[in-house]
């Protein structure tokens, strides 16, 4: 059958045929996409395939129609990879454009391409097979960033720092314990989108506009064709709903708040009040006015950035929640936030993949920091426990020797084991406390005696690195 003269190929638009004037300019910027949604080319051209390749299938396409798709659509991809694909404004979005051109290129067939099939069913596909991809390569640069952690804290894992409460010295922990802290938040991180790509990589094809199509279609081939999963269940949830892409900036704006929480402990800890650890110059920046200074701009960058990206999540929670089914205009609002997502926890990974092997601790720092602040109290009230009293009397007891201490401006360990049992209110003659007291009163008899899973002590971080390779490897 030959086609009508006003088809896509010569108008401007898909639909030109029902109006009888063309948009208005400020209406075309408008509500045209095609400035952004051109990165979702290459999955738009490998979905037109996929369904052409079915459509032959089922004999709702010719053979040589499908043959003369393949061939155009391998050229377009050519014309697009090498920027010289003509993108034309006037055409809407990325999949007007494709088709327009592959219509150009093939006649008639490239106008079969769109049966039982509509933007509708053929962006939220689109979008679906860009974001699985995406989230791969996030996961990889997440173990990489989990492998850094890893290394660091093995390296460190009996490097003594001070564990704060409140930002308040509190008790003393080691390096390798506190760094995989971050370690379990990642790997959190990580099941959170590997969950999340499941729900992803369902294929909405074949819903068509919403109602699904009365062509005999085969929708498992279609997945099957393009990797999905399965496919979606129902026509009007396939096109309309974007919880998927929701999904996925939750989960992106979680792991920017624990980069963010580990950006905050890179700021105190280079700034030179703390003077802990020490960032090679390639990741900080100088300042215009004041040449002392070496700025830790990377994490306060990310510090920053986690705030977009919540925003990101947030604009599509609210793009969504008062649109009534099916596919809304709205939803074309959906690509913005989702790319700028993808795209700041992609480069916040890799960046701190890179840096975190290049953190290098002043030991010395730490340690003489781990033994400020009475860090041991709770450790000679754990002592007294151990030796009958109950714990609340150990408080106090002890409470008693860090008044003493404050006093005469010392630590627990300088005070001598007659003031000790003194100022803890102890009877001088009973041998509740005894020299061995002064082992535990050291940041590092403190460290080692929280031996437990879970517990700082070094072999116990050893042990956690270990379990932790063992899972990052699977
Ligand atoms: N550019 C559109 C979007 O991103 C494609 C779908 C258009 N569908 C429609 N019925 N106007 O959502």
């Amino acid at each position: 059958m030959s086609s009508p003269k006003n088809s896509l190929a010569n108008k401007s638009k898909a639909w030109s045929g029902r109006f009888a004037e063309p948009v208005a300019a400020l209406v075309q910027a408008y509500t045209s996409s095609l400035h952004f949604d051109q990165r979702l080319a290459l999955v738009d051209i490998a979905g037109s395939l996929a369904h052409a390749e079915m459509l032959a299938a089922q004999k709702i396409i010719s053979k040589s129609d499908f043959l003369a798709i393949q061939k155009g659509m391998a050229q377009i991809e050519k014309e697009i990879l090498a920027g010289k694909f003509d993108w034309q404004l006037a055409l809407e979005d990325v999949h007007l454009n494709i088709e327009a051109r592959l219509t150009k290129l093939i006649g008639d067939a490239g106008k079969r391409l769109h049966t039982g099939r509509s933007r509708n069913d053929q962006v939220a596909t689109d979008i679906r097979l860009w974001l699985r991809t995406e989230i791969d390569q996030i996961l990889v640069d997440l173990k990489r960033l989990r492998t850094a952690l890893l290394d660091q804290a093995e390296k460190h894992a009996a490097t003594i720092m001070p564990g704060h409460t409140h930002l308040q010295v509190a008790q003393p922990v080691t390096f390798g314990h506190h760094l995989m802290a971050y370690y379990e938040m990642f790997t959190r991180d990580a099941q959170r989108l590997t969950d999340c790509r499941r729900r992803v990589n369902q294929l909405p094809l074949g819903a068509a506009a919403l109602a699904g199509t009365s062509y005999p279609i085969d929708r498992e081939r279609v997945a099957k064709t393009l990797g999905f999963e399965g496919v979606c269940q129902n026509s009007l949830d396939a096109v309309s709903d974007r919880d998927f892409a929701i999904e996925f900036c939750a989960a992106a704006a979680m792991f920017m708040m624990h980069v963010s929480r580990l950006s905050e402990e890179l700021i105190l800890w280079l700034s030179p009040r703390f003077g802990f650890i020490d960032l090679p110059d390639r990741f900080c920046t100088g300042s215009s006015i004041m040449p002392q200074k070496k700025n830790p701009d990377v994490p306060e960058l990310a510090r920053g950035k986690t705030g977009r990206v919540n925003g990101d999540l947030i604009a599509l929670l609210t793009l969504m929640k008062g649109q009534p089914l099916a596919y809304n205009k709205d939803n074309q609002e959906d690509k913005e936030p989702l790319f700028d997502a993808v795209d700041t926890i992609a480069q916040t990974l890799q960046i701190f993949a890179d840096m975190v092997p290049q953190i290098s601790v002043n030991q010395e720092i730490m340690l003489s920091a781990a033994e400020e602040g009475f860090a041991t109290a709770t450790d000679l009230a754990d002592y007294l426990v151990k030796k009958g009293m109950p714990f609340r009397d150990a408080h106090e007891s002890v409470a008693h020797a860090v008044k003493l201490c404050v006093k005469k401006n010392c630590a627990l360990s300088d005070l001598s084991l007659a003031d000790l049992i003194k100022a803890c209110g102890l009877n001088p003659k009973s041998n509740s406390i005894d020299k061995d007291v002064f082992t535990l009163l050291s940041p590092k008899g403190s460290v080692h005696s929280r031996n437990h899973i879970g517990g700082t002590a070094p072999k116990q971080v050893l042990a956690a690195i270990k379990r932790a390779r063992t899972s990052l490897k699977k």
